[in-house]
């Protein structure tokens, strides 16, 4: 029988005697591997945040505005992702990892930069796409939607950055940049 501050004995809570299953912890309610899914997501959205915006500031700074207005654009949306991340972690009753980082990709020139840009999006196709296998795998639908709606902007920024290159092989990049200059 426990005891209690001045040592007398005393009975244990009679709820917990007759319903053990307060003795637990609480389950979370999402999935772990899910959780650690969607910090992987989150991970990569905080990246990427970062990365468009110091292209926004550099491109702003070396006077190519319609590009950097695209890159400040991407900045936000990628905010956006973030955003919905955190929120399905704090539903899932998990902690958001807002610690951890890739890489973040610079570069010198405006080519460069779409070429890291679009290098990071590729990847980031693939970490989504394993993700949302994850989960239909544990019946995650909630999560698995937002997920795809994520994957589906994620394409669509390849997509862009695709047309990009294509254009600069058709003008060449002096004509391309020239193009790029006024927002
Ligand atoms: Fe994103």
């Amino acid at each position: 029988m426990p005891e209690n501050v001045d040592g007398k004995k005393t009975r244990a809570d009679p709820r917990h005697a007759l319903r053990p299953k307060y003795r637990k912890e609480k389950p979370m309610k999402g999935d772990k591997k899910v959780i650690q899914a969607l910090n992987d997501v989150l991970m990569a959205e905080l990246t990427s945040i970062n990365m468009y915006f110091v292209h926004y500031k550099m491109e702003k700074n070396w006077g190519y505005d319609k590009l950097a207005h695209h890159a400040r654009e991407e900045s936000m949306g990628e905010m956006k992702h973030a955003e919905k991340m955190i929120d399905r972690i704090l539903y899932l009753e998990g902690t958001p990892d807002m610690a951890k980082y890739d890489t973040i990709l610079v570069g010198d020139s405006c080519e460069q930069h779409l070429k890291n840009q679009y290098a990071v999006e590729k990847k980031h196709v693939d970490r989504l796409k394993k993700h949302i296998r994850l989960c239909l795998e544990k019946n995650d639908f909630g999560t698995k939607e937002l997920l795809d709606d994520i994957l589906e902007e994620t394409e669509e920024s390849c997509d862009w950055l695709e047309t990009q290159f294509q254009r600069i092989q058709d003008i060449g990049i002096k004509n391309y940049l020239t193009e790029h200059m006024h927002g």
